[in-house]
C-alpha cells in the first residue's frame, strides 16, 4: 500500500466494505421509516412502487454512485468535479451541506431512541402500554435527549477518528449483531397469536393504490434513503476501496441486504401491530410509529417485555450509528479532499458545527399550546428542515447526478470501466436508464411535489399549533436555501488544495 492510499483509507477487505455500506444502508430508514410508510401507503399496496424503485432508481443509482468513487478516487464534490467539472462539484456541495444538516437531525433521532432504552427498565411499562406514550412525550420535553446527544457525537468521533479502519471495525461488531437483534424480534412477533395476520397485510398485493401518486412519491424517497443515496455517501465509502473491485456485484449485494432487512423489519413490525390490534390512526407521526405504537405492542408481550423493549431501542441506536458516521463521513471526506487538511482537524470542524445542531433539534420546549405532547421546538424545527433538506436534496441529486454522469461524463463510458472489473456485465440499456428514464421519472415526482407546494407552503397549515409563529416555516425555507446554495457555491470557488495523496494511489 503506498503512502498515498493509506492517507486517503483504503477498506481492509471485500467483506469490510459490503458490511459498512449495508452498516449504512440499514438504518433508520429500514425500521422507523419503512414501517411507517409501508402502513400508510396500505401494506400490499406499497410494494409494487417499493420494488420498482428498487430496480428502476436504487440499484442503478447505487452502481453509480459506487463507480464514481471508484474510479474518480475521490469523495462526491471532487468527484463530480473531475468527473464533470464545476457544475458538478457545485451540486456536490450542495448535496453535502444537505448531508450534515440530515446528520445533525438523524443523530437527534437517535437521541430519542437512546433515552427511550434507558427508561425501557424503568418507567417506560411500569403500567404496561399505557405509559409508552406519556413516557415518550415526557422524555422528549425533557433534557435527557440533549445529553445524549453529547454523547452520540462522542461516538460518532470515536467510530470516524481512524477513517475506514475504525468504520470497518464498527461495522463488524454492530451489523451482524443488528440482524441477529432483528430476527430475534420477528420470531418473537410471528410467533404471538396473529402475528402472521400481519405479514399477509404486508405481503398480499393490493393495486388500490397504484395509481395514487403520493404512494409512488413515497416508495421513491424511500429508496434513496434507505439505500444511503443522494448524499454522497456511498460515492465517499466506494473512493477507498481498490481499482479492481467489483463495484456492480457488490451494489446488487449491498441493496439485496438492505431491503431483506427492511422487510424482515416489516415483518417484525406489522406482527406486532396485528397481534396486538394496534392500528396507529392518521395523526400517529412516522416517528410516534416506532417510539410509541410498536413498544406499546411489546408491553403487551406475554414475558420479558423490558428485555425485548430494551433490545429494539437498542437495536434503533446500533443500526442507526453505522448509518450516521457515513452521513458524516461523506462531508469529511469532501472537505479533506478540498483542502487537504488531517483528519484530525476535520472532525473538529465537523463536530464544532454539527453538535450544537443536533442540540437544537433536541431542545424540549413545548411550543404549542394545545398540549399535543410530541411537539417541541426542536420536533417543529427538525419536521420544517427535514422537509426541504431530506424530501427534495436526496430526488435533486438523484436527478442532476443521473444528468452529469449520464450526458456529461458518460454513463458508457463509466459501464466500461465497470464492466472491465465485474462479473456480472450491464449492457447498453444501462445507458439509456441512466440518461432517459430515470431523470424522467424523478422530474415528474420532483414536479408533483413543487405543485404541491405551491397549493399550501409546508408548515403553515400546521402551524396554527404555534400562534404568532406563521413565518417559521418560511423562515427555516429561506435558511436552508441559503445554507445550501450559498454554502455551496462558496466552497465550489475556492481553490482546491494540490491532490497530492489522490494522486499517488493512480501513478
Ligand atoms: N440509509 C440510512 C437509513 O436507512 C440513512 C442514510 C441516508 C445514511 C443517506 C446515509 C446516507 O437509515
Amino acid at each position: 500500500m503506498s503512502s498515498g492510499e493509506s492517507r486517503r483509507g483504503l477498506w481492509g477487505s471485500k467483506l469490510g466494505f459490503v458490511l459498512a455500506a449495508s452498516g449504512s444502508a440499514i438504518g433508520l430508514g429500514n425500521i422507523v421509516f419503512f414501517g411507517a410508510n409501508a402502513y400508510r401507503y396500505g401494506g400490499g399496496a406499497f410494494y409494487v412502487p417499493y420494488f420498482v424503485a428498487l430496480f428502476l432508481l436504487g440499484i442503478p443509482m447505487m452502481i453509480v454512485e459506487f463507480g464514481l468513487g471508484k474510479t474518480q478516487r475521490r469523495s462526491f464534490p471532487a468527484s463530480m468535479r473531475k468527473a464533470c467539472g464545476a457544475g458538478g462539484e457545485f451540486f456536490g456541495w450542495w448535496s453535502q451541506i444537505n448531508a450534515l444538516f440530515i446528520g445533525m437531525y438523524y443523530i437527534t433521532i437517535l437521541s430519542w431512541a437512546a433515552s427511550m432504552l434507558m427508561k425501557a427498565f424503568g418507567p417506560l411499562l411500569e403500567d404496561g402500554r399505557a405509559s409508552v406514550g406519556p413516557t415518550f412525550g415526557a422524555t422528549l420535553a425533557s433534557w435527557t435527549p440533549a445529553a445524549f446527544v453529547v454523547v452520540l457525537w462522542g461516538l460518532n468521533m470515536v467510530f470516524l477518528s481512524k477513517g475506514t479502519k475504525t468504520i470497518e471495525r464498527t461495522a463488524k461488531i454492530f451489523v451482524p449483531l443488528m440482524w441477529v437483534f432483528m430476527i430475534v424480534l420477528v420470531v418473537r412477533g410471528l410467533s404471538l397469536d396473529n402475528g402472521f395476520q400481519g405479514v399477509w397485510y404486508l405481503f398480499t398485493p393490493n393495486f388500490d393504490g397504484i395509481l395514487d401518486f403520493s404512494v409512488w412519491r413515497g416508495a421513491f424517497s424511500q429508496m434513496f434513503f434507505s439505500l444511503s443515496l443522494g448524499l454522497g455517501t456511498m460515492v465517499a465509502y466506494s473512493s477507498y476501496l481498490p481499482k479492481k473491485s467489483d463495484v456492480i456485484t457488490n451494489a446488487g449485494m449491498v441493496s439485496f441486504l438492505n431491503c431483506s432487512f427492511e422487510f424482515i423489519a416489516g415483518v417484525a413490525i406489522f406482527s406486532i401491530l396485528f397481534a396486538f390490534s394496534l392500528y396507529p390512526g392518521s395523526s400517529t407521526g412516522t416517528l410516534g410509529m416506532s417510539l410509541v405504537v410498536i413498544p406499546s405492542g411489546i408491553a403487551e408481550f406475554p414475558a420479558a417485555q423490558a428485555v425485548f423493549a430494551g433490545l429494539f431501542f437498542f437495536l434503533l441506536v446500533i443500526a442507526g450509528l453505522t448509518s450516521s458516521i457515513s452521513i458524516l463521513e461523506a462531508p469529511i471526506s469532501a472537505i479533506r479532499d478540498k483542502f487537504a487538511w488531517p483528519r484530525g482537524k476535520v472532525l473538529a470542524l465537523i463536530a464544532l458545527i454539527g453538535l450544537p445542531g443536533s442540540l437544537v433539534f433536541a431542545l424540549p420546549m413545548m411550543l404549542d399550546r394545545g398540549g399535543e405532547p410530541t411537539q417541541t421546538t426542536g420536533l417543529t424545527l427538525l419536521d420544517l428542515l427535514d422537509h426541504w433538506a431530506f424530501g427534495y436534496s436526496l430526488l435533486i441529486v438523484g436527478l442532476t447526478e443521473a444528468l452529469y454522469i449520464g450526458w456529461g461524463y458518460g454513463i458508457s463510458r463509466l459501464r466500461n470501466e465497470l464492466n472491465a472489473t465485474s462479473f456480472l456485465k450491464l449492457g447498453p440499456w444501462f445507458d439509456w436508464l441512466i440518461k432517459l428514464v430515470i431523470p424522467v421519472v424523478i422530474s415528474v415526482v420532483l414536479i408533483f411535489n413543487v405543485l404541491g407546494e405551491i397549493g399550501a407552503f409546508y408548515g403553515t397549515k400546521e402551524s396554527q399549533l404555534f400562534d404568532g409563529l406563521n413565518w417559521l416555516p418560511f423562515a427555516v425555507f429561506i435558511f436552508w436555501a441559503i445554507a445550501t446554495f450559498g454554502g455551496a457555491s462558496v466552497l465550489t470557488r475556492l481553490t482546491q488544495a494540490k491532490e497530492e495523496g489522490i494522486e499517488r494511489v493512480e501513478s
